[in-house]
C-alpha cells in the first residue's frame, strides 16, 4: 500500500506535484464530491493504471447545486473516504476549502450550445456552469495529464469534454463505465439517503433501462412512453425525464425514429426527495 498524502493547501500540492513532475511522472486526476463508493474507486483504479501519480479531489462544490436542500443533505464521511482511498492505492487526496477553490466569486459563464439545454441542464438550471467552474479550476490548480469521469453522469462527461476543448486545456478526458450494485442500481453517493422501501423500489430504474435496451425496433416515442409508464406505475418513483439521445452529441432522437445502436437512453427519477440518474447504451446488453 502507498502512503496517502492529504492536502488542502494549493502551495503544498504544487510542491508535491513539482516533485513528481521533475522525475517525469504522469499525473491523473479523479474529481469527486466525496461519500465515495465503488464507482469512484473504479475511476481511481483506471487512473492508477494510466498514470504514475493519482490525485483524488474531494470537494462538495456549492456552485453546482441548484437546490439548496440537496446541498444541505449531501452525504459526507471524510474518514471513511480516506480509508477507502488508502486501500485503493491513491497517492494524493486534495480536500480544498471553498475559499481555496473560489478565492473570489467565479462569475464565468460557458456557452455549451444545445448540450446543456436538455436533460440535467434543463431540470437543474446553472448546474453545468457550476460543474465547469469547479472542474476547470481543478485542472488549473493540478494541471493533470489525464482526468477520469464516470459514464454514469453521461451528460456531465460531454459537458466536460466540450469545456476542455473550448478552453483548450491540455488534459485528456477519460470515461469509465458505470458501476452497479448487484441488483443493477447504479452506485451513487445519494443512494445512502434512500429509505429501505425506496431503495428496494429504486432497483426498477436499472431494470427498466435494461428491459428498454432489449426492446429492439421500437420507435423512440413508443419506448419513451413505455419507460415513463413503467416508472410512474411504481408509487415510490416519479419520472423527471427519459430522453433518447445521440451518444456523441447528445441531441434528442426524433420521436418517429427507430431506436438503434449509437443512441443512449438517459433517465432522471425522483425517489422521495432523492433524485437519481442513470443511462443505457443501445444496444449494449453487457452494460447493465
Ligand atoms: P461525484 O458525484 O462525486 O462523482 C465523481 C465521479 O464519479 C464522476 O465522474 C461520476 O460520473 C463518477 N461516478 C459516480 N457514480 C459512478 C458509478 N456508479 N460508476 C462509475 N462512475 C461513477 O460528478 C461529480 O461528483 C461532480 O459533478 C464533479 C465532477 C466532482 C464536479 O464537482
Amino acid at each position: 500500500m502507498k502512503k496517502l498524502k492529504t492536502v488542502s493547501d494549493i502551495d503544498e500540492l504544487a510542491d508535491l506535484l513539482a516533485e513528481a513532475r521533475s522525475t517525469g511522472k504522469s499525473v491523473g486526476l479523479v474529481p469527486t464530491m466525496g461519500a465515495l463508493h465503488k464507482g469512484h474507486l473504479s475511476l481511481v483504479s483506471c487512473c492508477n493504471a494510466g498514470n504514475k501519480v493519482t490525485i483524488v479531489s474531494i470537494f462538495v462544490n456549492p456552485e453546482q447545486f441548484n437546490d439548496p436542500e440537496d446541498l444541505e443533505s449531501y452525504p459526507s464521511n471524510l474518514d471513511r473516504d480516506l480509508q477507502m482511498l488508502r486501500e485503493a492505492d491513491c497517492d494524493i487526496v486534495f480536500v480544498p476549502s471553498v475559499k481555496t477553490i473560489y478565492p473570489v466569486p467565479d462569475m464565468r459563464e460557458f456557452d455549451f450550445g444545445p448540450l446543456d439545454k436538455i436533460m440535467e441542464g434543463r431540470f437543474r438550471p446553472g448546474h453545468f456552469t457550476g460543474v465547469a467552474r469547479v472542474v476547470s479550476r481543478l485542472f488549473e490548480i493540478i494541471k493533470p495529464d489525464r482526468a477520469y469521469f464516470g459514464e454514469k453522469d453521461f451528460q456531465q462527461l460531454a459537458v466536460i469534454r466540450k469545456m476542455t476543448g473550448m478552453l483548450q486545456l491540455p488534459v485528456e478526458i477519460k470515461a469509465c463505465p458505470t458501476v452497479r450494485e448487484s441488483d443493477g442500481l447504479a452506485m451513487s453517493s445519494r443512494n445512502v439517503l434512500l429509505s429501505s422501501g425506496q431503495r428496494k423500489n429504486a432497483v426498477l430504474i436499472g431494470q427498466t433501462l435494461r428491459a428498454a435496451a432489449q426492446k429492439k425496433g421500437m420507435a423512440v416515442w413508443e419506448l419513451k412512453k413505455w419507460v415513463a409508464d413503467t416508472i410512474n406505475e411504481n408509487p415510490f418513483l416519479d419520472l423527471e425525464y427519459f430522453e433518447i439521445v445521440d451518444s456523441k452529441d447528445l441531441q434528442p432522437a426524433a420521436d418517429g425514429e427507430r431506436v438503434k445502436q449509437g443512441l443512449t437512453g438517459c433517465i432522471a427519477v425522483r425517489v422521495g426527495n432523492v433524485r437519481l440518474i442513470d443511462n443505457v447504451f443501445f444496444y449494449n446488453f453487457e452494460a447493465l
